[in-house]
């Protein structure tokens, strides 16, 4: 892995007084060597100490450049290694119309898939699984929460739960809970999906390797059987800056006269 000082900082950053705050032009200058290719991905910034030396500004303005540049996802921050040019995640974009599973997804893109398990298990439902589910009174749940990942990058984290009728032993899913379904014959065939906006906690945000408080979206689908029975409610947190959903809108019907005004 390069240190930035070879090349980055070979010249020192001309930052002035006169042209606003010093730690705005400091982040604007490493800013502009990512953009512009000279340090790569992966890259280690040199120490604060370093830094604030060529730049010839105090540790405090190099701290707060650096900070925002870690909210902003340019630079990201290992405990105990130093601070490090981000690697940008490709952007998946994933249609709204189709009812597919992650393996799939990933599979249509070439991509390789790898899942970390967080839990599984049968447990007594919770006021909203039971809800959400229509589990008759008495009746387990099987919860299955997996961190999902693509080429090793962590993109989402699934909290999948069905009836325990459904999956009464969740060790027998191999990778894809959408197979394991349709080898019993419940692949489900229509879903409603819910997705709105979230900043990560710092748990989650840890799991997907961004800093605490970034872009996510939260994500519940709700799918069901052609019986029209709930089979599975899935919450997932999807990684802000690695997701494009994307729908086709058509024209919807039209009024007998034309389009209303
Ligand atoms: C998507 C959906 C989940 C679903 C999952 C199944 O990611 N958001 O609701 O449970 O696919 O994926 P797989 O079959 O790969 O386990």
């Amino acid at each position: 892995m390069a240190e930035l000082s070879g090349s980055l900082f070979a010249v020192a950053p001309a930052l002035s007084e006169r042209d606003g705050p010093l730690y705005l032009q400091l982040k604007r200058w490493i800013e502009e060597a990512v953009e512009s290719g000279l340090v790569k991905p992966g890259d280690a910034l040199p120490s604060e100490r370093d830094l604030a030396a060529r730049a010839e500004v105090s540790r405090v303005t190099v701290r707060k450049a650096v900070q925002y540049l870690v909210a902003d996802g340019v630079l990201v921050q290992r405990h105990g290694s130093g601070t490090f040019v981000a690697t940008h995640t490709p952007r998946v974009e994933q249609s709204l119309s189709q009812l597919t599973s992650f393996t799939e997804d990933m599979a249509r893109r070439g991509m390789s898939v790898h899942a970390v398990w967080l839990d599984r298990g049968l447990y007594p439902p919770s006021p909203e699984e039971t809800v959400a589910l229509g589990l008759p009174s008495g009746e387990r749940v099987a919860r299955i929460a997996r961190l999902r990942l693509s080429s090793e990058t962590p993109l989402a984290i699934e909290r999948a739960s069905l009836a325990a009728s459904v999956l009464p032993n969740p060790e027998a899913i191999e990778s894809s809970l959408y197979a394991h379904l349709e080898r019993q014959g419940n692949r489900p065939i229509r879903a409603i999906q819910r997705i709105r906006a979230a900043n990560l906690g710092d748990d989650d945000a840890r799991l997907l390797q961004v800093p605490a408080g970034a872009a996510g979206l939260n994500i519940e689908r709700t799918s069901y059987l052609a019986s029209g029975r709930v089979i599975e409610f899935t919450r997932s947190i999807y990684r802000g800056d690695a997701y494009d959903f994307v729908a086709e809108l058509r024209l919807g019907d039209q009024p007998p006269n034309g389009p209303r005004r």
